[in-house]
């Protein structure tokens, strides 16, 4: 991406977890849907992480952006929490697909809800450079991130 700034990566993250979505719900065996779910926890723990120490870092700092980014960090946590319960559970089991369904609508749910809600109230309140710098911190934190979460996991 020639000039991205910091929603236009975000957004592009988001379609890949969308697609992660439609390829667990098309997997052809077991074998194929763990290797997609292993991909997705990491996925989305260290997107999560690098929109946190940027975006979200920068609307924490803004009164008027403030309670936007807590009610998101929240969210996070509440996936995070959800993977957790997951990894406790037989994989693929009747109580697993049952946890998996109502994490995904959460998600969903939370990355639809940045897109229409988190990002354009920020958008009005940061200037083209900071969104541009945001960006390009993010696109330097996520490869970190992405090896700690695939360290943890
Ligand atoms: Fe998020
Ligand atoms: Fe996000």
């Amino acid at each position: 991406m020639a000039s991205a700034d910091i929603f236009d990566r975000l957004k592009q993250d988001h379609d890949t977890h969308r697609q992660l979505f439609k390829k667990m719900a098309d997997a052809k065996d077991e074998d194929q849907l763990q290797k997609l779910f292993e991909q997705f926890k990491v996925e989305v723990t260290a997107h999560a992480a690098a929109e946190e120490e940027t975006l979200y870092a920068t609307m924490l700092a803004r009164p008027d952006l403030r309670e936007d980014a807590q009610h998101s960090v929240s969210e996070h946590k509440e996936i995070d929490d959800y993977l957790e319960e997951l990894a406790e559970l037989k994989f693929n089991g009747e109580a697993w697909r049952k946890k998996f369904d109502q994490m995904k609508k959460r998600y969903l749910h939370h990355i639809d809800e940045e897109e229409e809600e988190m990002f354009p109230d920020a958008a009005k309140d940061l200037t083209a450079q900071e969104e541009e710098r945001l960006g390009k911190l993010f696109a330097k934190r996520k490869p970190a991130e992405l090896e700690r979460a695939e360290s943890e996991n």
